[in-house]
């Protein structure tokens, strides 16, 4: 591991590693386990990582802890070296290019994101947040940042800042890690005592009994935080309350009542210690993905779980036909990737549900039903070259992730419970081995009358198909760390679906 103190050094040390992905987890040090599951997780999903540790003045308001705030560094050197961080960027108030007491360039986040919650009591605060982030995008030129869901408000507003101001970054949110009692681990903890420390962790308790009250059916805003008011009264006397609101976690509106989601997001004072904490609440249809490698029967498994569960089945191999559509309809030519990548900028494609059991879903480009179009002989013998092109695959992963918010959907691929929906309820990892997999697909082509393959030549052909799946760049197949992995060798599809339905039960009761 590189510690790299300027940014021309950082630069200098990417232009090394050209050509490979680079993940950035900011942070201002003191490192615990929160930030480590942030810096674990972009380990396992990029080639290379950055994590920055700056205590950043521009965002500590007057009165506010900047000068005390814990600054370990040689402990936090040696947990990075353990966490096989490639770079810790450390740079210096100057690196960063603040000259305290002169004025400079801010990056202002709009009102209404700084309206309520946190907000109001930390002015400025944001502001030094998002102006700090952007310096640090611009220095990294990450491909992805990962910050945290403890930070609700933070994190809604760095994506805001990341959509609005274009920047060719990715943002990740991460759950919140707590400790063993149940409290948000944060930097702030160390200056808890034994008494307050107890304490604390009822500000998690209570906001466990509104998620239990909200899953027993209560919607409305009043009732659901007076239960974590009366509780924190009870288990937390000495907690002093800041602020204790509803909100609704894509634009942080007050909320009266829940429709499909909302956020009680609560801060208050241990003593001079300022705590936050907060619980998304959830009423949508869960999704579920499916991914795994070809030929383990992941599309008949979801087409049937998507009828049995009553989901949407999104069929993103559909997608990418309609795409492929619509550029033959449009007579682009395939190399001219300009014009496809305009043309898929402006496209509106809707999938929906649909009754007959011949299609998977019904599908409209522009507002014209192409749901037969797609199917044609045409559309199969380009789709794969166009799902290969990288605008084609941005726009719709963008899209699936839209559909996502709703929730209520099935999808199956290679990447869909890592990358496009990490939020799933249940994510299923189905398998088989290859030579199970090989014997499957030797039986369908004995089928279909062709006997010219080899069942060793099957073998071969799907060990390297494997291979190139987990290794490919865009979109490469994982399992991801909460998935279950099902096995399909000695299964039937019947006794595959039991078993995802009885996950999904077991999952949704959970809630
Ligand atoms: P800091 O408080 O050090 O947090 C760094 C990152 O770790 C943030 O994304 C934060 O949300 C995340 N994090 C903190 N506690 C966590 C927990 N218990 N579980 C999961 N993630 C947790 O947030 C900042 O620094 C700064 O504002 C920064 C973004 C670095 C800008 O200066």
């Amino acid at each position: 591991m590189r510690v790299l103190k300027t940014a021309l050094g950082l630069k200098t040390a990417l232009q090394e590693n050209q050509g490979q992905t680079v993940a950035l987890v900011p942070t201002m040090g003191a490192l615990h386990s929160g930030h480590l599951s942030l810096i674990a997780r972009a380990k396992a999903e990029n080639d290379l990582v950055v994590v920055s540790i700056f205590v950043n003045p521009l965002q500590f308001g007057q009165g506010e802890d900047y000068q005390k705030y814990p600054r370990p560094i040689e402990q936090d050197i040696d947990l990075c070296q353990a966490f096989d961080v490639d770079i810790l960027f450390a740079p210096s108030v100057e690196a960063m290019a603040i000259n305290q007491g002169q004025q400079q360039s801010l990056v202002v986040p709009p009102e209404h994101l700084v309206a309520n919650l946190c907000g109001p009591f930390r002015p400025g605060h944001f502001a030094g947040v998002t102006t700090i982030v952007c310096k640090l995008f611009n220095i990294v030129q990450p491909n992805v940042a990962y910050f945290g869901e403890k930070d609700f408000q933070q994190l809604v507003i760095l994506k805001k800042m990341v959509e609005d101001l274009r920047l060719p970054v990715i943002i990740k949110g991460c759950p919140t890690v707590q400790d063993p009692s149940g409290l948000a681990l944060s930097s702030r903890n160390v200056y808890l005592n034994e008494q307050q420390k107890a304490q604390a962790s009822g500000i998690n308790t209570s906001l466990m009994l509104a998620k239990e009250a909200f899953s027993s059916g209560e919607r409305k805003s009043s009732p659901l935080l007076t239960i974590v008011k009366q509780s924190l009264v009870q288990i937390s006397p000495k907690f002093k309350l800041q602020y204790l609101e509803l909100v609704d976690p894509n634009n942080l509106k007050q909320l009266e009542t829940i429709e499909d989601t909302g956020v009680i997001a609560i801060a208050g004072y241990f003593g001079s210690t300022r705590l936050i904490d907060n619980i998304l609440l959830n009423a949508q249809k869960p999704i579920v993905t499916i991914d795994g490698p070809a030929g383990a029967g992941k599309s008949t498994v979801t087409r049937k779980l998507a009828k049995e569960l009553g989901l949407l089945y999104l069929d993103t191999g559909a997608m990418y036909r309609a795409a492929a559509w619509l550029i033959k309809s449009q007579a682009i030519a395939l190399e001219d990737h300009v014009a496809i990548a305009e043309v898929m900028a402006s496209m509106q494609l809707e999938l929906l549900p649909c009754d007959s059991s011949k299609y998977s879903c019904e599908v409209y480009l522009n507002q014209q039903r192409i749901t037969e179009q797609i199917r044609s002989l045409e559309v199969t013998s380009l789709v794969s070259q166009i799902a290969a092109i990288a605008s084609v695959r941005t726009v719709l992963v963008k899209l699936q992730k839209e559909l996502g918010k709703k929730g209520g959907l099935i999808a199956e691929g290679r990447d869909m419970g890592t990358e496009v929906f990490p939020q799933a309820s249940l994510k299923i990892f189905l398998t088989a081995s290859v030579a199970e997999r090989a014997r499957r697909r030797f039986k369908d082509l004995q089928n279909q009358g062709i006997e010219k393959v080899s069942l060793e030549e099957l073998i071969h052909q799907i060990t390297q198909r494997d291979h190139q799946d987990s290794t490919r760049k865009i979109s490469p197949l994982r399992k991801a760390q909460d998935a279950v992995e099902i096995i399909t060798d000695d299964l039937n599809l019947d006794q595959v679906c039991v078993n995802i339905v009885d996950l999904y039960l077991n999952k949704i009761n959970q809630k």
